[in-house]
């Protein structure tokens, strides 16, 4: 059986490779290595999410939740490169890929950690993420009510979801539980679709 993308501490051979790759019209060269999700390429989903995500404010907090070797966090850094990139993960392959990535492009406002070190007092501005759908529906329904409050009013978030995957229940599910956080409202909808993926925009308003 093949490791989880998202174990904490990846037992497979230590091995990093370089990989070339345009992330949001930006060609790079990054590395990346097993252990972590799609270490051989940029994840079509992730590839729909860069494509349909809306273009970047210049500078604020964003945040890539679920950073795997960087592909989102490092688009969003490449775009706007006076803002400041949250990058978060659990495994700690994908926590030190994406450090060293930022570091050697010269992308000075990526900030690596583990979620919990994100201070508390941080909301973004703008949310990508392709999350970590194989964790399970209560991991993963944990994980969005933990970090889509943070968004700052006025801010939105981008996810990208398989349809085979859930997609839809997801939409759904998202428009329930956001209604019930006190306080605070949200929109959510479909931005796109393509490729089997949709992007769900879940805006805060006030
Ligand atoms: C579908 S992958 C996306 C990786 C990367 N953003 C990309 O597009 O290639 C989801 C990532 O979420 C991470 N993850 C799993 N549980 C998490 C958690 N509780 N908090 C933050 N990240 C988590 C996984 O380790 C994995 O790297």
């Amino acid at each position: 059986m093949p490791e989880h993308y998202f174990t904490e501490q990846p037992s497979s051979e230590r091995e990093r490779h370089p990989v070339d790759l345009r992330l949001r019209g930006h060609d790079v060269t990054v590395v990346t290595e097993g252990g972590v999700f799609s270490h051989q390429r940029v994840d079509l989903g992730t590839r729909v999410l860069l494509r349909e995500a809306p273009e970047l404010p210049a500078r604020g907090d964003f945040l890539d939740l679920g950073c795997g070797w960087g592909a989102v966090a490092l688009a969003m850094a490449l775009d706007s490169p006076e803002a400041t990139v949250w990058a978060v993960d659990v495994n700690e392959r994908a926590i030190a890929l994406t450090a060293d990535n930022a570091a050697a492009l010269g992308l000075d406002g990526v900030r690596v950690l583990r979620p919990e070190a994100v201070p508390e007092d941080v909301e973004f501005s703008v949310i990508w993420s392709n999350p970590p759908i194989r964790v399970g529906k209560p991991a993963l329904h944990a994980l969005l009510l933990a970090w889509l409050p943070r968004l700052a009013v006025g801010g939105a978030a981008y996810l990208v979801v398989q349809r085979n995957l859930g997609a839809d229940s997801l939409h759904a599910w998202l428009v329930g539980a956001l209604a019930d956080v006190p306080d605070r409202h949200y929109g959510v909808s479909r931005l796109g679709s393509a490729k089997g993926y949709r992007v769900l925009e879940v805006e805060r308003r006030s």
